[in-house]
């Protein structure tokens, strides 16, 4: 038996050519016509066609000796399939009844013993009746022609059966190009659907029946039947295919991609400690218990980081990104503690009076106890440096038991140093109330906002923008940091703002906040500070024992008036500082055997030369001059206000850093005091203003100084010029005049009433308006000062005025 066609045969080299026809057609028309009987050599699983020259493996015994004898005689013999594969030596029965007549053309001896044949296809035949059966099948033969009628059912046949076949050629492998242009050029339709049925891998079954068929138009249409179906499997066939592919490629890519990352890791050696470093960040993650986008965008750097070689770039920013996520406590809160006469214990264990102010706190505190979601207003402490606006902030944190964290926007323009510069920057971090929170550890610290009204603003962005929606309850929950591209909750922490003054807090600002103010201390309430805080402080800090040292009154009184001059009490525990420091230094070096006791001649010595003058008498010894009360962000000042005139033409110079406002309310004075002028003056020549030149002076001219209510004491002074009666020396005076002289009320009260006992004065001039507000001065802090209140420029100038 024959088997299918397949091996190649030329590719053998140790193939024996031993029969060979060089031109097979010969052979075919040397044997024409058809014999009537013919060995009848048996196919397994194929099935040839006429015209198709067929390779050939024989292996059978007595097909060997069939082509033996064949290849003798006239090289006929006729190829049939067997119904059956499986049988080894089909007998009539088992074989189909059409078969193919073919010639030998060649024949090749293998070593192994089988020979390959090529055999030229020539006629259909039908096979039968079987004449012998030994030493191989013989039987008669009828030739089968073809039934053929051009019609164009035929031709549109042909058409669809050439397309079709094409289309199936371009998409199956194992179909030679070549077949195409064969294909092509055919143009028997019977001749063509042969070719195609010869080259096509379908079951026997179907070839057979296709050989079977003489109708050519039927033979066609089976076949075109045949290659749809066909067409239609190997379509589905390559999508499926393609669909695996691609899932088969992702997953292979990823695949290959990670095993080369890791054979390069383990080649610098890094494999593990990365891996190492991933699941460390990871576990903290777990334990950080992110809220659920943030938890997204760390599962994301995670992976990218993972994949990222250590030395790239990339891989440290990523890194530090996911510290930061990882110490932000997205879920760490401190417990309040709401007892109020705890709050009311450290307030007061922490700050000397302060009285209103602790209150404030307090109501504060006990609203947060009864409502725990209040926001409440965002507390502003306002007042000079050195008051206790900072320290105060400090135990209210700890008095409630929160963190407490400060963060200065002084001199912040940008407001990515608010918010943190995304990431893209390089050398990005978060803003300053991240870090805050990181450092706080908690989420509902205690934050002070320190100097709110140094916030500046350029092109680089508005901070106050900024740090309006950190304020703000109504925004604060999903407050958004450049650098984490996440919202942070902020509605947890609670804010303090400081600032020495509130006309530079921009209003959108201070219209979310509760001002309180602190003005500043009394010489007396200074010295009591200075006993029960700083002093104390100060030994300890610098090594020393109560025991050791104390400081007497007197001392802490020179130490204030001689050595400081300001509304808060930074230099005076700066100055005992000094002063412990200095007995320090004796003690160690066995000097001070004894408690020493700092009186005030000992804090003159260890503090050198005075720095504080009290200038006031000197000033004031010449008339045209007044002493004004200022209040300015370190508190409040006297200000001396001079005025001298010379011949000239009325001309009228003012010099000392003025603000539009003081210089607008110095022509004022000048104005009314030029037309009062008889009544201040009552023999003054009528043309003196018009033969002199007036220069109004105050100075200290570094310190900008602005604002109306130097008036009255400018219109004192000139009234004192041209009256030439100095003011008296333990007077000030402050209030807003009007051309008419009318004295309009002044803002700082207390500040200036502080200022004027600093600065020794005995009596103040105010306006009437401005009463009330003396009232609310504790009685103490405005001790030995006597308040003059005026309702006109005239009673000032008369109460100022000497004689
Ligand atoms: N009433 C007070 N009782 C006790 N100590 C006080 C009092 N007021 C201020 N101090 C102390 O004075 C020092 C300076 O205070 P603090 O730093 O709070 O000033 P501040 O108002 O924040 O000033 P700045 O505006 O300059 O920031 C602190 O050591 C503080 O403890
Ligand atoms: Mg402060």
């Amino acid at each position: 038996m024959a088997e299918q066609p397949g091996a190649p045969m030329v590719e053998l080299p140790e193939i024996e050519v031993v029969e060979a026809m060089e031109d097979a057609e010969d052979a075919i028309r040397a044997q024409e016509p058809l014999p009537d009987a013919i060995p009848i050599l048996p196919l397994r699983e194929t099935v040839t066609y006429p015209d198709a020259l067929t390779p050939l493996a024989v292996g059978q015994e007595r097909s060997i000796k069939l082509v033996d004898d064949v290849l003798g005689a006239n090289r006929m013999l006729a190829m049939v399939a067997s119904r059956d594969p499986s049988e080894e030596e089909p007998g009539p029965d088992q074989l189909y009844d059409v078969g193919v007549v073919g010639v030998v053309a060649r024949m090749m001896k293998v070593p192994d013993g089988t020979i390959r044949i090529l055999v030229q296809g020539t006629n259909r035949v039908r096979i039968g009746p079987y004449v012998a059966d030994t030493p191989y099948l013989v039987a008669r033969i009828e030739e089968l022609p073809d039934r053929i009628e051009a019609t164009p059912e035929l031709e549109a046949l042909t058409h669809n059966v050439q397309r079709t076949f094409s289309e199936i050629i371009e998409q199956i492998p194992y179909l030679p190009e070549e077949l195409q242009m064969a294909v092509a050029n055919v143009d028997d339709p019977a001749a063509l659907g042969h070719l195609i049925a010869g080259a096509l891998r379908i079951s026997t079954e179907e070839k057979q029946g296709l050989l079977e068929e003489v109708d050519v138009a039927k033979r066609l249409r089976r076949l075109s039947e045949i290659l749809a179906r066909e067409l239609e499997v190997i379509q589905l066939g390559s999508q499926i295919q393609s669909q695996v592919q691609s899932e088969i490629d992702k997953g292979q890519r990823e695949f290959v991609l990670r095993q080369q990352m890791k054979a390069i890791q383990e080649e610098l050696g890094e494999g593990d400690e990365q891996q190492a470093e991933v699941n460390e960040l990871r576990e903290r993650l777990e334990q950080a218990n992110l809220p659920e986008d943030a938890n997204k965008a760390a599962e994301r750097e995670l992976s990218r980081l993972e994949k990222l070689p250590p030395a790239a770039a990339e891989h440290g920013v990523i890194r530090t990104y996911l510290e930061w996520l990882v110490e932000l406590p997205w879920d760490v809160r401190t417990e309040d503690n709401l007892d109020i006469a705890n709050a009311r214990e450290v307030l007061d264990r922490d700050h000397y009076d302060l009285e209103k102010v602790k209150d404030r706190i307090l109501e504060y505190l006990a609203v947060r106890k009864l409502k725990p979601d209040s926001h409440g207003p965002i507390l502003c402490f306002v007042g000079p440096p050195g008051v206790g606006k900072t320290s105060l902030g400090k135990s209210i944190a700890a008095a409630l038991g929160r963190g407490f964290e400060r963060i200065s926007v002084g001199g912040v323009r940008d407001e990515a140093e608010i918010r943190g510069h995304r990431r893209t920057y390089i050398g990005a971090m978060p803003g300053t109330i991240v870090r805050a929170l990181r450092d706080a550890g908690s989420r509902n610290p205690v934050f002070m906002i320190d100097e709110l009204d140094k916030m500046g603003s350029d092109f680089r962005g508005d901070p106050a923008s900024a740090m309006l929606e950190v304020l703000d309850p109504a925004q604060n929950d999903t407050f958004r940091d450049h650098y984490l591209d996440l919202t942070f909750d902020l509605s947890e922490v609670m804010f303090i703002a400081t600032a020495n003054i509130l006309d530079t807090i921009p209003p959108a600002l201070l219209d979310r906040m509760e001002v309180i103010q602190l003005a500043g201390y009394t010489l007396d309430e200074k010295r009591h500070i200075a006993r029960r805080y700083l002093v104390p402080r100060q030994i300890a800090e610098n090594g020393l024992k109560p025991s050791k040292i104390e400081f007497a009154n007197p001392a802490l009184t020179a130490i204030i008036e001689e050595y400081t001059r300001e509304a808060g009490v930074r230099n005076l525990e700066r100055e005992i500082g000094t002063v412990c420091r200095k007995v320090a230094r004796e003690v160690a070096e066995g000097r001070a055997r004894k408690k020493v006791t700092i009186s005030a001649k000992r804090a003159r010595e260890l503090l050198g030369k005075q720095r504080v003058y009290p200038e006031q008498r000197r000033r004031t010894e010449d008339p045209g001059v007044a002493t004004g009360l200022a209040w300015t962000p370190t508190g409040g000042d006297v200000l001396f206000i001079e005025a001298t005139a010379m011949p000239g033409s009325g001309k009228l110079s003012i010099t000392g850093q003025l603000g539009d406002v003081m210089k607008e309310s110095a022509q004022a004075a000048v104005s009314y005091v030029r037309g009062h002028s008889d009544e201040i003056q009552a023999g003054l020549a009528a043309d003196w203003f018009a033969k002199h030149d007036l220069h109004v002076h105050v100075p200290a001219g570094a310190v900008p100084k602005d604002g109306p209510s130097a008036g009255v004491a400018m219109a004192v002074a000139l009234a004192s010029l041209i009256a030439e009666r100095p003011v008296r020396n333990d007077l000030a005076m402050t209030g807003e005049i009007t051309l008419t002289g009318q004295v309009l009320p002044i803002g700082g009260v207390k500040e200036k009433s502080l200022a004027a006992q600093r600065a020794k004065i005995k009596r103040v001039i105010l306006p009437a308006r401005n009463e009330a507000d003396v009232a609310e001065i504790p009685e103490h802090e405005r001790a030995g000062l006597e308040f003059e209140y005026v309702e006109h420029v005239d009673d000032a100038i008369a109460a100022a005025l000497v004689g």
